[in-house]
């Protein structure tokens, strides 16, 4: 009897074993929770409380697993954090922050008939940084990140997420979606800046993007060389919920040359920057 326990015990042990190792991988493959970070330079690895657990996805086997929430697309809790912009002029927010993403990209430019670059757009790849708020890596996460990015041999934007964990920026990037821009859903003309969350983060929700507006724009504090800080609204008129307002803030890089030659080729120019987004119903 005692050996049937005991065998028993070791069957079910190694059965939950075996669970475990089977779980992980499963649980991966649907988009909204993100691979179980690994190793002690994880993302999450230190990560302070407040971690956001309320949808039934918190299943992950270990204490080491902070699972994407599927409902609010983050994986710790920003309410409360403060977004700083001390050194502008930038309005403060009226809605609580709800997501801070480390956006990598370029910023795009073509050379005007005046000999001066004009600005066509940008994309960038949107990474989740709410469980490093507090901690001492994130105040220079946009410059890190920069540094990395900025000696990859790689312009695409698809590449920023090997490129942040192959330089231990973030060993485990959480990708919350992408920001581009589209031609003006309301007035059908110019540009408006566009975060969508809906292929990553928030996948299977519709609205989870915001369409904006820029309200204010100051030089970055931290140089010319760095694009400006911004602050923009949701455009009225438009159907997204992601949020109400969104800053962008610790810039680096992304500014192009003085002038240009008119005819010359159009350019990409990579830049870093930490994206708040308040409000918004996720
Ligand atoms: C910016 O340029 C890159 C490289 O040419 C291109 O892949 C991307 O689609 C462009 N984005 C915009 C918004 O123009
Ligand atoms: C980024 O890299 C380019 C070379 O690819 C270099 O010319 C430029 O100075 C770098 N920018 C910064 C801000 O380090
Ligand atoms: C912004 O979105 C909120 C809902 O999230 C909506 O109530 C508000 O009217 C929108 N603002 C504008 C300017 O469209």
């Amino acid at each position: 009897m005692f050996t049937l326990t005991k065998s028993f015990a070791l069957l079910a042990t190694i059965l939950i074993h075996f669970h475990t190792a089977a779980a992980a991988p499963t649980q991966a493959r649907q988009p909204p929770r993100p691979s179980p970070p690994s190793g002690s330079g994880s993302q999450f690895a230190n990560a302070p409380g407040g971690q956001r657990g309320a949808g039934g996805v918190s299943t992950a086997p270990t204490g080491s697993s902070t699972p994407q929430d599927v409902t609010t697309g983050t994986a710790c809790a920003v309410s409360t954090a403060t977004i700083d912009t001390s050194g502008t002029t930038l309005p403060a927010p009226s809605f609580a922050p709800s997501f801070i993403g480390l956006g990598v990209g370029t910023q795009n430019y073509t050379c005007g008939s005046a000999g001066t670059y004009t600005s066509t757009g940008a994309l960038a790849e949107l990474f989740d940084v709410s469980c490093l708020v507090g901690q001492s890596s994130f105040t220079s996460l946009q410059s890190t990140a920069f540094a990395a990015w900025n000696s990859s041999t790689s312009t695409a934007v698809s590449s920023t997420s090997g490129v942040l964990s192959s330089a231990n920026v973030i060993a485990s990037p959480i990708t919350l979606g992408q920001h581009y821009f589209i031609t003006n859903p309301v007035t059908g003309s110019g540009l408006s800046p566009k975060w969508d969350f809906t292929s990553n983060a928030l996948a299977g929700n519709a609205d989870a993007f915001v369409v904006a507006a820029k309200i204010d724009d100051v030089a970055a504090p931290t140089g010319s060389a760095d694009v400006d800080w911004l602050y923009l609204t949701n455009l009225t008129g438009t159907t997204g919920t992601l949020a109400n307002e969104i800053y962008r803030i610790d810039t680096q890089g992304g500014q192009p040359p003085a002038s240009c030659t008119s005819g010359t080729a159009d350019i990409t120019v990579k830049y870093t920057a930490m994206y708040w987004l308040t409000g918004g119903s996720f």
